[in-house]
């Protein structure tokens, strides 16, 4: 399937679950404002594109940095090893009906017992670097208070086997794994959790002070406020837009913070949050409602950190907009957190999965064709779009990474050849390749993800990995897509097919 000469197939709505796991969540549940008929409208979708892919190889910056993603919660397991704590996911996950195979973080892909034998494996893939992430509950098992060194050494352990091997750490302060006495006390929702996040980044920042890595704050604030909070896929469940929009505001102000702590520790190394970015397109006549929903999914989260202000679009009561209250929002914003907010960074993380369409009653569109996920609608020239977009729109854009972009294999059982995945890293590496060739600052690329794992509410069932994993013996044999990547990092450069 070329997805560079498709041209845009008619619009289908998109369903209610579907939405629910987009991180917007909000037409199901009456929030996302005018949300009416099913006018199946035909989407004009974006500008046809001209350009194709060239025959010799895109070549990429010399010093570009090529590495793999995963989470601690997806792939750890060991969940009550060496003094770790409980977080919402393992609250989540415990809970019936939540996680479609009823799976939980453990033991996942036992990354936390076999993670040796994880990095001679991407050593032998030729990889260059690897972007985990460090489970909160592991080192302040109770949120706040006492720190666990058994915590701190684990990691410590990971990052010289990093270093000892050539790797480059790219470190995740937050995935999503919230310890559950700090959701007791309302989690995201509540600002104590702006601080408490600070001092359990200053422990991370200290302990790896000496080390050249690149540091993630957050991991898709999006995703948590308006999955996990505004809907109830994700942990904590919450269900309420409000709480919503609070846990965004706080989540960005963590960021804040933490890149203060990190300036304070004068750390080595580089610092930045990791946004799940969207170019939106709108069917015609609905090209307010697309900037509306562009404000809500992108500028919301952009603007305050790159630009010191909140769009005013993203909040309100017409179609794309959040419906939710501006007054509580705007009181829970107080003197000086926009400065937090946007204090410069060396770094901004786009994950990339995908695009949205909207029709003029704010009702999601499929405007390209879904993956295996559902949610995600398969679009690699929107990773041009939206890397030439960035650079456009943002004087203050410090450089770019792609610290997340893939997909899932067909089903449950997985497979080694994965030509599909293939396709979609080549494509989309070739979109990448192309937005630097125009002048785009952009450093370092990380599949998602190294290892199938816990794909959250799916399970172990949706299998995201360039590497299969056994979940009977925890083999892990490396698709096709893993031994075409090697090659990509060898040459520096993506060729076409
Ligand atoms: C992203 C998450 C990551 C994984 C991929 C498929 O939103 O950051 O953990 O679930 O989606």
């Amino acid at each position: 399937m070329d997805q560079l000469d498709r041209t845009v197939p008619e619009g289908r709505l998109v369903a209610r679950r579907t939405v629910l796991e987009m991180g917007c969540g909000l037409v199901g549940l009456g929030l996302l404002a005018a949300c009416a008929d099913d006018d199946r409208a035909t989407l004009p979708g974006p500008t046809p594109t001209t350009w194709t892919a060239p025959a010799e190889p895109l070549r990429f910056p010399e010093g570009f940095v090529w590495g793999s993603a995963t989470s601690a919660f997806q792939v750890e397991g060991s969940t009550t090893a060496d003094g770790r704590g409980v977080s919402i996911w393992d609250t989540f996950a415990a809970q019936p009906g939540r996680i479609d195979d009823g799976s939980t973080g453990d033991p996942a892909a036992d990354q936390y017992r076999r993670w040796e034998s994880d990095l001679d494996l991407m050593v032998d893939l030729g990889l260059q670097a690897y972007r985990f992430s460090v489970a909160w509950p592991r080192i302040v098992p109770a949120g706040s208070g006492e720190v666990n060194q058994k915590g701190i050494d684990h990691y410590r352990r990971l990052v010289d086997g990093l270093l000892d091997r050539g790797l480059h750490p790219a470190i995740t302060l937050y995935h999503w794994d919230l310890p559950q006495p700090l959701q007791d006390a309302g989690g995201w929702a509540v600002r104590d959790t702006v601080d408490r996040f600070a001092e359990y980044a200053a422990v991370m920042f200290e302990a790896l002070r000496d080390v050249d890595a690149t540091w993630l704050t957050i991991n898709e604030p999006k995703t948590t406020a308006m999955v996990g909070y505004a809907g109830t896929e994700h942990a904590p469940a919450i269900g309420d837009l409000d709480a919503g929009l609070a846990a965004v505001h706080h989540q960005l102000l963590a960021h804040g913070k933490a890149v203060e702590a990190f300036r304070a520790v004068g750390g080595q190394g580089s610092i930045g949050i990791a946004l799940n970015l969207m170019p939106v397109y709108g069917a015609p006549g609905a090209e307010a409602a697309a900037s509306r929903l562009d404000a809500a999914e992108n500028r919301l989260y952009l603007d305050p950190l790159l630009r010191g202000e909140y769009p005013d679009e993203a909040i309100g009561s017409a179609a794309g907009q959040l419906n939710a209250d501006r007054a509580a929002f705007d009181a829970l914003v107080l003197p000086g957190d926009l400065q937090t907010i946007s204090a410069p960074c060396d770094l901004l993380a786009v994950q990339y999965y995908g695009v949205a369409g909207i029709d003029k009653n704010g009702t999601w569109l499929e405007v390209f064709p879904p993956s295996p996920a559902g949610w995600q609608q398969v679009h690699a020239e929107g990773l041009y779009e939206m890397l030439v977009r960035l650079t456009d729109d943002y004087a203050d854009l410090p450089p770019l990474i792609i610290s997340e972009n893939g997909i899932p294999d067909p089903d449950a059982q997985g497979q080694i050849e994965d030509p599909q995945r293939e396709e979609f890293l080549r494509t989309h590496l070739q979109q990448a390749a192309r937005a630097v060739a125009e002048g785009v600052d952009l450093r370092q690329y990380y599949a998602w993800s190294f290892l199938d794992n816990f794909e959250w509410a799916r399970g172990m069932t949706q299998r995201w990995g360039i590497v299969h994993v056994d979940y009977e013996t925890q083999r892990r044999t490396p698709k096709a897509s893993a031994q075409w990547y090697s090659g990509v990092v060898k040459a520096n450069a993506v060729a076409p097919v």
